[in-house]
């Protein structure tokens, strides 16, 4: 496994070099950065304050870094030779995060989807939902002005570490705005702890209880508040769930828990490498990211309230500026390196993208998936071992998810390329879900596991999986 140890030193020397900075601790701490922080913790930062240039001192400053690293970063791609991930690439790049986490960088501007939806020419709107437990979740509608009717309502959960803007991303070839123009009635949902589902009605996004939650929390909580809230407002109850990954998890986990009663305000669902079954998962991404959470619980996760604070104040604008708008070939390479080798990751959209990404998730989130490695067929409730196990579920090991609860017809789409959700289990998964609710599953041979969010050729990705809604509009009406 020594492969795997290199690569997952990569996040794990930048969270070291992040954790080492006093604002990387806490939102509310005083610190050098916040004139220019304060758009990101507080309201949203709008457009133009994004487009701020990149002061020349500072592209000095990193570019011997970024011009040692991109050729090393290349090399290792082109030989697709992952222990060539060398300890000059950890260093340089180690260090290149240090300069930025240092400097005066212009701020992230928070995508907010409606408002985007308009620049495009479409009618947004927002909402906030609020669910059983508290969280406080924004829905995003989109809809073109010039239907008459709308065919059908689609309802779109974030993708991992993502969130409501990830379907946008590609301006007018994004999925949300494909769908709008074809008459759909579109809304966007946001799962707690991602951007735009961190409010609560008595915690704060600071408090290690706002983020004690897993995939469980988005399927017994967040898609049903959102569910039932879209479906009051249209009047629909023949409504189309589209998403990627983690969708996924929180539809099965809804309908275990809840049975039909959610379910049955679905018509047919899209999942692109669905997480169900994650058995043969080998991405270097999870690994990375596990080792990062064994640090940052190792630095003492009552400080950090178990999130994995991507979102944070320091490390955000470190990977937006980098990623967006000074280096956009060396995240290219970067998650290529992590997610697959492809020619699918547009670049061009990066500085847009990057506003938004990488999102926050909770540790025990990222735990929950990771305890499904290995394990074949194996999708349960979260493991918090024997003793704790007895003492919240009264049995040493946690139930197993009812897949067969789910009835409701499913397009699975399993990513050709995919490291982080395979082919196999996805059919499993698949194979496991009620008899009614297995529809098509194809794989998209060309597309890896970032393959959805900035995809170059936006119709192959995208288009199996609408003209799969538009068949279905007459087959399951
Ligand atoms: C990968 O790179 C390492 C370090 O440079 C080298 O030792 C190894 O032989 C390479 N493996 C392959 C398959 O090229
Ligand atoms: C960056 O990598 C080069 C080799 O390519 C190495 O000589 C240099 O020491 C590294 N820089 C840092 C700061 O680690
Ligand atoms: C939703 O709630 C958040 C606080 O959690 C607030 O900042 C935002 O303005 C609200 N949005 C709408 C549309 O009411
Ligand atoms: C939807 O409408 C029902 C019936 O009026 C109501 O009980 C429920 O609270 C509403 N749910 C949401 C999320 O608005
Ligand atoms: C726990 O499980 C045992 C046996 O499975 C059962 O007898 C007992 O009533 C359960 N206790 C609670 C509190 O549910």
């Amino acid at each position: 496994m020594a492969t795997v140890k290199t690569w997952a030193m990569i996040p794990l020397a930048l969270l070291l070099v992040v954790w080492t900075l006093p604002t990387a601790v806490s939102q509310s701490q005083a610190g050098p950065f916040d004139p220019l922080i304060e758009g990101l913790v507080g309201p949203v930062a709008e457009g133009a304050a994004g487009l701020l240039p990149i002061p020349f001192a500072l592209i000095a400053k990193v570019s011997p870094y970024t011009s040692t690293l991109n050729p090393l970063l290349q090399s290792a791609l082109l030989q697709n030779n992952f222990t060539q991930f060398s300890s000059d690439i950890v260093t340089n790049l180690s260090a290149l995060f240090g300069v930025l986490a240092e400097a005066k960088l212009p701020v992230p501007p928070f995508l907010r989807p409606n408002i985007e939806a308009e620049k495009m020419g479409f009618v947004g709107e927002a909402y906030n939902v609020t669910t059983a437990d508290g969280y406080i979740l924004g829905v995003f509608r989109i809809r073109s002005g010039q239907c008459s009717s709308y065919r059908a309502v689609v309802v779109i959960p974030p993708g991992l570490l993502s969130n409501a803007a990830t379907f946008i991303y590609v301006k007018e070839n994004s999925l949300a705005y494909r769908l709008a123009r074809r008459c759909f009635d579109v809304w966007l949902f946001t799962f707690r702890g991602y951007l735009f589902g961190r409010g609560h009605t008595h915690l704060r996004d600071t408090s290690s209880e706002f983020w004690d939650f897993y995939p469980y929390h988005w399927g017994a909580f967040d898609l049903p508040a959102q569910l039932e809230f879209v479906s009051n407002k249209t009047g629909s109850t023949r409504m189309r769930l589209m998403g990627v990954d983690q969708t996924a998890t929180a539809l099965l986990f809804m309908n275990h828990v809840h049975g039909q009663r959610y379910q049955r305000l679905l018509a047919s669902c899209y999942i692109y490498a669905p997480f169900g079954y994650l058995g043969r998962l080998r991405s270097p991404l999870f690994t990375a990211m596990a080792l990062g959470r064994d640090f940052l619980t190792a630095a003492g996760a009552v400080a950090l309230h178990n999130e994995l604070a991507f979102m944070n104040p320091v490390v955000h604008p470190v990977i937006y500026n980098l990623c967006g708008r000074i280096s956009p070939i060396t995240c290219d390479y970067l998650l290529q390196l992590l997610a697959g080798k492809t020619d699918q990751l547009d670049s061009a959209v990066f500085p847009y993208a990057f506003a938004n990404l990488i999102d926050s998730i909770s540790i025990r989130a990222m735990t929950y998936y990771l305890q499904q490695v290995g394990k074949i067929k194996y999708m349960a409730f979260f493991d918090y071992g024997f003793i704790e196990n007895m003492k919240r579920y009264n049995r040493s090991t946690p139930e197993n998810v009812n897949l067969e609860a789910t009835t409701v017809p499913c397009s699975f789409y399993a990513l050709g390329q995919a490291t982080d959700s395979v082919q196999e289990d996805n059919l499993d998964t698949w194979h496991a879900l009620a008899k009614s609710a297995q529809s098509t599953f194809e794989v998209l041979a060309k597309y890896n596991g970032i393959g959805p969010f900035v995809p170059v050729d936006t119709e192959s990705i995208y288009g199996p999986a609408i003209r799969q809604l538009e068949t279905d509009l007459t087959r399951l009406p």
